[in-house]
């Protein structure tokens, strides 16, 4: 197989700076891609990852933008525009928890949930489609026009109590998804989702880091491991790479088999 797949390419991650977005960056890195590596408060964080990317003799670049803000997602675009030309790969990664059972969740934690995960999904994906499709369907490098990313997750399907907020976020970004994909696979891009199970990143660090909760965790997860950010990076790669040029509107769980409903393993 090409062990650099992606080459050529120009990639943007938001929420690049940790967790599962580094892991993409990264991985997309390694498979050839020129990286933007989007973050909100970390400079020197996305600055190191930038950093470790160029080792793979591939171009890469932090960009401070918050998702939910529509003129900062503009700038950041026009931003890639004006120093790489334009845009291959999409992966809307940026998303955050603020969670709270129901009766006490402010309209703010339900504001800032909604407008990273969700609205930061269109806002980027509204960009990044206006540019591929401006750039149109004579594309040497890619089979596709342009591919757009969403990681999701398994809060798509899973109902999940003290997270409304976020469960909703995760159900609206399947469905925008695919309508999504209807609407752009003309343009001949490709438009897909992964959906994480439970990663060991700094957004779930309590349900990993004693060992009660860790075992805990563990009966979620009939595979019995917890996953890592390359888990998810090495799916996203191949997601944009040619060799999954027929997949398109679908989401693909990536969770150790968290959406089997683990406890009807023994009952039922
Ligand atoms: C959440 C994590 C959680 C995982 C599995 C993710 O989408 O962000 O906090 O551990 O789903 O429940």
């Amino acid at each position: 197989m090409d062990d650099q797949p992606l080459k050529g390419q120009k990639a943007l991650v938001t929420g690049a700076s940790s967790g599962i977005g580094e892991g993409v960056a990264r991985a997309l890195g390694a498979a050839g891609a020129a990286v933007v590596v989007n973050y909100v408060a970390k400079p020197e964080a996305a600055a190191k990852i930038v950093e470790e990317i160029r080792g793979n003799g591939v171009d890469a670049v932090a960009i401070r933008g918050d998702v939910s803000k529509e003129l900062e997602v503009e700038a950041m675009f026009a931003e890639m525009e004006r120093t790489w030309g334009g845009i291959d790969i999409l992966v809307n990664n940026a998303g955050l928890q603020r969670d709270a059972p129901v009766t006490e969740m402010t309209l703010e934690q339900w504001n800032t949930v909604l407008g990273v995960n969700l609205t930061g999904v269109f806002l980027c994906s509204r960009a990044a489609a206006r540019s591929m499709i401006r750039r149109g369907t004579r594309h040497p490098i890619s089979r596709a026009a342009g591919k757009i990313i969403c990681i999701s997750s398994v809060h798509e399907v899973i109902p999940w109590a003290g997270h409304v907020n976020y469960a909703a976020s995760k159900g609206g970004v399947g469905m925008f998804m695919k309508s999504l994909a209807q609407e752009l696979a003309p343009h001949r891009i490709r438009v897909n989702s992964v959906a994480p199970g439970a990663i060991m990143t700094p957004i779930n660090r309590e349900a990993w880091d004693t060992p009660g909760a860790l075992e805990k965790l563990l009966k979620l997860i009939p595979y019995g491991r917890i996953g890592l950010p390359e888990d998810i990076g090495k799916v996203v790669a191949f997601l944009a790479s040619d060799a999954a040029d027929y997949i398109h509107g679908q989401t693909i769980y990536v969770d150790g088999g968290m959406t089997l409903y683990p406890e009807f393993a023994h009952g039922g």
